[in-house]
């Protein structure tokens, strides 16, 4: 899957899947499945770490698990997160997404928006494929107060908007909305032009994200936007159900969608 593919999908219609890896076996059992994007999120703060939250993730973490995840990418997109704190300035934003291109990544995700315009700048100048993050941003969480849905206030929507097209502007290339209502979502989808990816977002991004842990039932009290796919019995057939369910447009339903 290349960048190119990826905006295609916008195109044709067909929902983008994206599934979180942090080890090699994970990541060839999703890219054999057939997932479009594979993400080393920084969940694996929360996941792999034990972490409350995903503060606590380094850039070595980061490097490590990229590292590991693309040995068995070869089909899927395979993006990385930029931790906490590792894109507070521009130059440092440079250096970091380097290291994680050299760790094997094809584009870097961080969290936020206007108010990193220099980091986003930056990486568009030296070609490097960028992936927003907007909504709920758990970088953030004690700032939010909490995993909490955001921009359920026209000023909140609006900003969140304003910043969905900046982000687009300085040549981000897809854009994980996170935790929006499913009406905001839909709004941001509909005038981009670059791919929406939405986790607790609602059917009408332009594909879905999961993190692979609460994807696969191991997650205790998830939160109301995940579905545990393994009902059916093994890593590949949850994997394989997940895709389906995206691509078919049953996935997210109400019952995991913000009104
Ligand atoms: O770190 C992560 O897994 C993420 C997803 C929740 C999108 O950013």
């Amino acid at each position: 899957m290349n960048i190119e593919q990826l905006k295609s999908f916008k195109q044709t219609g067909e929902k983008i899947t994206c599934l979180t890896a942090y080890d090699a076996s994970f990541a060839l059992v999703f890219d054999e499945c057939g997932v479009d994007v594979i993400l080393v999120g920084d969940s694996l703060g929360n996941v792999i770490k034990g972490d409350e939250n995903t503060l606590g993730v380094s850039m070595n973490d980061m490097v490590y698990h990229t590292q590991a995840v693309a040995k068995n990418t070869s089909q899927a997109l395979l993006i990385a997160d930029m931790p906490y704190q590792s894109y507070d300035k521009a130059e440092q934003t440079l250096q970091n997404a380097q290291r994680l291109i050299a760790a094997g990544a094809q584009m870097v995700k961080f969290e936020g928006g206007r108010e990193h315009q220099a980091c986003f700048e930056i990486l568009q100048a030296h070609h490097i494929p960028v992936c927003g993050h907007l909504g709920l941003q758990p970088q953030s969480v004690v700032e939010m107060g909490g995993y909490k849905v955001q921009g359920r206030d026209e000023e909140s929507a609006q900003r969140i908007l304003e910043d969905a097209k900046a982000l687009e502007s300085w040549g981000v290339k897809t854009l994980v909305l996170e935790c929006v209502p499913a009406s905001l979502a839909k709004q941001i989808s509909e005038q981009l032009n670059i791919p929406t990816i939405g986790i607790g977002a609602g059917l009408d991004c332009d594909g879905q994200v999961l993190v692979s842990y609460d994807m696969l039932g191991i997650t205790q009290n998830p939160p109301k936007f995940v579905r545990n796919f393994l009902v059916n019995g093994s890593v590949e057939s949850a994997t394989k159900d997940f895709i389906q369910a995206v691509k078919n447009h049953t996935f997210p339903s109400d019952e995991h969608s913000f009104a």
